[in-house]
């Protein structure tokens, strides 16, 4: 599922890039986004991990340290069993949730890149990344609308 990217003020005025509401990720879960970015004038993509610890979100680029795959080799599967840890589903290594550090496994040491991530009107934003816009056709401001895939708490 695309999202839609809508632009908010961020804080400082920073351009915030809403990339769901906060309601659509549960507390203690994790979820990725295919987004795209522009960087020097060409669109690349932009996988993003969002993880939502009660009303804290860590954001990280979803790419393995160890072999450059994405970590969610079953889709939004980015926990470890206990639900405490990222974890890759290619050779298992553990990441800490809250610094993306790899604590375990064949990249221990390493780290997921990280995202800046803000709470804006419960919406959960993007910063410090230019997003290329999906959508064409609205030039009002658009609150995101994830589906609900993944049930959870
Ligand atoms: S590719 Fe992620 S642990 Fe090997």
């Amino acid at each position: 599922m695309e999202p839609s990217i809508a632009e908010e003020n961020g804080p400082e005025g920073v351009v915030a890039y809403v990339v769901c509401s906060m309601s659509d990720i549960p507390s203690q879960r994790a979820r990725g986004f295919e987004l795209m970015k522009v960087e020097d004038g060409v669109e690349k993509p932009f996988n993003l991990i969002v993880v939502r610890w009660g009303r804290q979100v860590f954001g990280y680029v979803n790419l393995c340290p160890h072999d450059g795959v994405k970590l969610d080799w079953e889709r939004n599967q980015f926990l470890d069993p206990n639900g405490i840890r990222l974890m890759c589903g290619k050779h298992g290594a553990l990441f800490e949730l809250g610094t993306g550090v790899c604590i375990e496994g064949p990249c221990k040491g390493r780290s997921l890149t990280p995202v800046a991530l803000s709470i804006i009107d419960n919406d959960i934003c993007v910063t410090g990344v230019t997003l290329a816009e999906e959508e064409e056709d609205e030039d009002d401001e658009e609150i995101t609308s994830c589906s609900d895939e993944g049930g959870g708490v």
